[in-house]
């Protein structure tokens, strides 16, 4: 913290080398590092200040996915630091404890800096959460950073052409903050696991080995009203999901990843990993474990969303790499909303491609997914969502009084690759 109780970051973007491989260097970009970044921590209130130099020979940008803040301090395309140049956004915290991220966001260069590494958490803290939610982070609150990489013979990770569909880069190695073949010692009965999808394109569908149900704590913006019983949880790219899984004296347990619900024709489901089964983490539970508190019944208050009188509803169709018919310009500004209005919106994927929506600087609730009440797991703070083929998913968002005419904020599909195709568009806030 400085003098003004502000709390300081200081991150510089590097490009350096990571061993995946014990022995053996593989050429990535990072922050602060060869190799992903640093977990931020701030708590709700307080004023973060980030010192953030561009260490790379070209240009890039951060972006705090998830956060409420001034366009201007968004860290998106509009946001660009040039090499050896220096942003230092600073924003007050005003939102509930989250799990929330940061990558790069450079027009058309997303997918690639973001597959060599550059991403890491921003964790929000709130002292309202109820006491008995393992906290304890390292110990028994664990970041779960997922990305899949594709070696190239020469352990280098591979982002040429010829291994990018039309959705983007699918590796076959799962990495899991920056490790191969990871596993967790645990001590507690229980731990908490942050799991942050941060691959290009590949949709996880999270369980254990054995099926043990998990509850379900927290979605991308903060915790849930209670917990959620389940033994599976699927994430699309930059989708968030904390969990809290109990283990016995001894034993392990592996998250795996199961083949997801693309929700697309076998064909795209196929080229999108929905076939895939994948092993993400090891949990190996000591001979004695040590208690752990039950988990608390009620988690937040989840304000309920008044959608009688929207201040507008919006309609985008997602095909191919657009949105209603037109890729991204970052000289137009697709919309404007009012401070502090709620708006719905319905976003229908109308192609048979794998696409989900993120929406910068609003936390949002799911309505409706393809006309139905949404499923547990979509009752929470969400800022991106899976939109499977032909299926409205409608939002309600509720915009904030951080007015600038001038600076947009984005929408995008999240499989990078998608958005550096153009699947973005912007809005500012009047
Ligand atoms: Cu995670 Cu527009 O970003
Ligand atoms: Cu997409």
């Amino acid at each position: 913290a400085d003098e003004s109780g502000r709390r300081v970051f200081d991150l510089r973007t590097t490009a350096g080398e990571h061993q995946f491989r014990p022995g053996r260097a593989t050429a990535t970009l990072g922050v602060n590092g060869g190799h992903l970044g640093p977990t931020l921590r701030a708590t709700r209130d307080e004023t973060v200040v980030i010192n953030l130099r561009n260490a790379l020979s070209e240009p890039t940008s951060l972006h705090w996915h998830g956060m409420h803040l001034p366009a201007a301090m968004d860290g998106g395309p509009h946001q660009m630091i040039e090499p050896g140049g220096v942003w230092t956004p600073t924003w007050r915290v005003a939102q509930p404890a989250a799990t929330l991220w940061y990558h790069p966001h450079p027009h058309q260069q997303t997918a690639r800096h973001v597959y060599l590494g550059m991403a890491g958490l921003f964790i929000v803290d709130d002292p309202t959460t109820p006491a008995g939610l393992p906290s304890r982070y390292g110990v028994d609150d664990i970041p779960v950073i997922v990305q899949d990489k594709q070696f190239g013979d020469d352990n280098q990770l591979d982002d040429s052409e010829a291994f990018w569909t039309s959705m983007g880069i699918l590796g076959d190695t799962i990495c899991v903050n920056g490790t191969l073949a990871p596993y967790h010692d645990v001590t507690t009965e229980r731990v908490r696991l942050r799991l942050l999808n941060a691959s290009n394109a590949r949709i996880y569908r999270f369980g254990f080995s054995d099926d043990r149900p998990f509850a379900l704590v927290g979605t991308d913006g903060g915790l849930l009203a209670a917990p959620y019983e389940t033994a599976r949880i699927q994430l699309t790219p930059g989708e968030r999901a904390e969990i809290v899984v109990t283990l016995r004296p001894g034993e392990r347990a592996v998250l795996r990843s199961y083949p997801p619900e693309v929700g697309t024709n076998v064909w795209n489901a196929r080229f999108s990993g929905g076939h895939d089964t994948l092993d993400v983490l090891q949990l190996r539970a000591a001979t004695q474990l040590s208690p752990s508190p039950p988990l608390p019944d009620r988690l937040a208050d989840l304000p309920r969303t008044d959608t009688s009188t929207p201040a507008a509803i919006r309609t985008f169709q997602l095909s191919g790499y657009s949105i209603n018919g037109a890729r991204m310009d970052m000289s137009r500004i697709d919309f404007a909303v009012t401070r502090d209005t709620t708006e719905v919106w319905e976003i229908t994927a109308i192609d048979e491609a794998p696409h989900n929506f993120h929406v910068h600087e609003a936390q949002f609730r799911v309505l409706s997914v393809g006309g139905a009440p949404p499923p547990p797991e979509l009752r929470g703070w969400k800022d991106t969502v899976h939109t499977p083929p032909n299926t409205p998913v409608r939002i309600a968002l509720r915009f904030g009084d951080y007015v600038d005419r001038n600076t947009p904020y984005m929408y995008h599909c999240h499989l990078l690759y998608h958005e550096d195709q153009g699947l973005m568009g912007q809005f500012v806030v009047v």
